[in-house]
């Protein structure tokens, strides 16, 4: 699959079949992960991927109902802000940073024909603590979102129709 019709047929998938991706594949999801551009090339992320079944479990509690796909995904990545690694005149350009990482996570997956959906966490306040306490993280090291992967079980929902109306040319 090229890059363009990757983006233009990504789906949120949230059924998987439980079989697993292979280790070449979470491979390629890794590094798509992290070639994205970040502010400044500060790349002020970091990755935590999970495989076992009861901490997939313990991410799914931590980020509410939503996350129920984790409790059948076969990884779950949750991507996290380093504060430490921040671009220092304007540090919350590490939430754009992170959502990059995010979408190449999903984009990547599809393209190698796996499913994903993206998990909200930042800026839930209490979804931010309970992942914090659950990994016991630094203080530097801030929970962004959680992607659930693996191999699809569903197509996932229709696309909406394109919106001629959102789009402003030359000026709003
Ligand atoms: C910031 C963000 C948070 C999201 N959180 C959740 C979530 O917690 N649970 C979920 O099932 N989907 C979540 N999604 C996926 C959206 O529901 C989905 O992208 C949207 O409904 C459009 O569907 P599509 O991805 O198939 O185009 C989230 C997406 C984004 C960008």
């Amino acid at each position: 699959m090229d890059a363009i019709e990757a983006v233009l047929t990504r789906k949120s998938i949230r059924k998987y079949t439980g079989e697993n991706i292979s280790e070449e594949n979470l491979r390629t999801i890794l590094e798509a992960a992290v070639s994205g551009p970040t502010c400044a090339n500060t790349r002020d992320w970091q990755f935590i991927v999970v495989r076992d079944r009861e901490t997939l479990n313990k991410m799914a509690d931590a980020n509410g109902r939503p996350a129920e796909p984790l409790r059948n995904a076969d990884v779950g990545i949750l991507v996290l802000g380093d504060l430490d690694r921040a671009f220092s005149p304007a540090k919350d350009y590490w939430i754009i940073d992170g959502a990059i990482a995010g979408q190449n996570i999903c984009i990547a997956a599809h393209g190698l024909g796996l499913g994903a959906v993206w998990l909200g966490t930042y800026p839930q306040a209490e979804r931010v603590d309970n992942l914090k306490r659950l990994f016991d993280l630094p203080d530097n090291v801030i929970p962004h979102s959680i992607i659930a992967l693996g191999v699809p079980a569903e197509s996932g929902r229709e696309k909406p129709p394109f919106e001629e109306d959102r789009f402003h040319f030359e000026k709003y």
